[in-house]
C-alpha cells in the first residue's frame, strides 16, 4: 500500500523537504500551509516535475487539514521566523500557537501517526506537540540531532580531506546554542576523531557546529538553512517508513533516561515504523554529562515559562 506523510508549512524547509520525499520515491505528500495558492501551486510544480525526475507520488497542495487523514508520517514545520522588533521570546510564544494549533488539527486526523517536528525551537515545540497531541513519546519526537550531526561530519570531512561517507558523528542535548557535540563518539572510517585530530582542532569544527545555523543565516541574511535541514528530516521520515531502525540522534521525551525525566533531549534512538523504538544510553564523561545537563535545563526552563 501507498504510505502518506504529511508536512505542514510549504516555505523553504517544508517545500524542499517534499521535493526529497518526492525524489526519494517514499509516498504520497499532503502540503499544508496558511498562504493560499502557495501549497497548491508548489504541489502542482512538484508534480509536473515527476515525468522527469520518474515519481507516480500524488502530491497534494491544501489550507486545511482533511485531506491529511490517515497519514502515516505528520512533519511540522510551519513557524514564524523572527522579524525585526521582535524578541526571541516573542517568537517562542508565537511558534507555540501554531505549533500546538497544527499537531492538534493532524494528530486528530491521522491518530496512529508518527510526527516529527521541526518548528523552532525545536524541543520546546516538540513538548507543544505532545500535549496537542496526547501522542506517546514513540511518536513524538523532533528533528536537530541529525542536522547537527550532519554539519559535523562535513566539516570533519572537510577538514581531514575523507569522504562524507567515512565519517560518523554523534551531536546530543538540546538543537540550540548548548548543543553537544561528542568528540569520542564521531569517528572516521571507525577511528575516533580524537586519534586523527589535535584538541585545537576538533574544538574549532565542535564550536563551527555550535554555530552551523547561525553561520548560513548570517550568509543568506534573509533566512536560515533549509537543504540540510530537510535532508535531515528525509532521513528520519524514511527510518519509519521503511522500517529501517536507523541510530540517529533525535529530540526524545526522556523518562528516567540519562537521569532526567519529562523533558525533551536530542539522544539516540531506533527508528522504526513504530517511531522512537529505543532510546539508547551512552556513557557520557564528567565534563560531557555537565554540557548536556545544561542543555536539558535550558529546554526544560523554556518549556515551564511557554507551555
Ligand atoms: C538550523 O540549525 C534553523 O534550526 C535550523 O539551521
Amino acid at each position: 500500500m501507498r504510505k502518506k506523510v504529511t508536512v505542514v508549512g510549504a516555505g523553504n524547509v517544508g517545500a524542499t523537504l517534499v521535493q526529497r520525499i518526492a525524489e526519494a520515491r517514499l509516498a504520497d505528500v499532503v502540503m499544508v500551509d496558511v498562504a493560499e495558492g502557495v501549497p497548491q501551486g508548489k504541489a502542482l510544480d512538484l508534480m509536473e516535475s515527476g515525468p522527469i525526475m520518474g515519481y507516480d507520488w500524488k502530491i497534494t497542495g491544501s489550507n486545511g487539514y482533511d485531506e491529511t487523514a490517515g497519514s502515516d508520517v505528520i512533519v511540522i514545520t510551519a513557524g514564524l521566523a523572527r522579524k525585526p522588533g521582535m524578541s526571541r521570546d516573542d517568537l517562542l510564544a508565537a511558534n507555540a500557537g501554531i505549533v500546538k494549533q497544527v499537531a492538534a488539527e493532524t494528530g486528530r486526523r491521522s491518530p496512529k501517526a508518527v510526527m516529527i517536528v521541526v518548528t523552532n525551537p525545536m524541543d520546546v515545540m516538540a513538548h507543544v506537540a505532545m500535549k496537542a497531541t496526547g501522542f506517546p513519546r514513540e511518536r513524538v519526537f523532533g528533528m536537530g540531532g541529525v542536522l547537527d550531526s550532519s554539519r559535523f561530519r562535513t566539516f570533519i570531512a572537510m577538514e581531514l580531506g575523507v569522504s562524507v561517507e567515512n565519517t560518523h558523528a554523534f551531536v546530543l542535548g538540546g538543537h540550540g546554542d548548548t548543543m553537544v557535540p561528542l568528540p569520542r563518539y564521531s569517528t572516521v572510517a571507525g577511528i575516533p576523531i580524537t586519534e586523527l585530530m589535535s584538541a585545537e582542532q576538533i574544538n574549532r569544527l565542535v564550536e563551527r557546529t555550535r554555530n552551523g545555523g547561525a553561520e548560513i543565516v548570517a550568509l543568506l541574511k534573509t533566512g536560515s538553512a533549509y537543504y540540510a535541514p530537510a535532508a535531515a528530516t528525509l532521513e528520519m521520515v524514511e527510518s519509519v517508513l521503511q522500517d529501517r531502525k536507523k541510530i540517529l540522534p533525535c529530540s526524545v521525551q526522556l523518562n528516567g533516561e540519562y537521569g532526567v525525566t519529562g523533558t525533551f533531549a536530542g539522544v539516540p534512538v531506533k527508528l522504526g515504523e513504530k517511531g522512537v523504538e529505543q532510546v539508547i544510553e551512552i556513557k557520557l564523561s564528567t565534563g560531557e554529562n555537565a554540557g548536556f545537563m545544561k542543555s536539558v535545563d535550558a529546554v526544560r526552563s523554556a518549556c515551564e515559562k511557554f507551555t
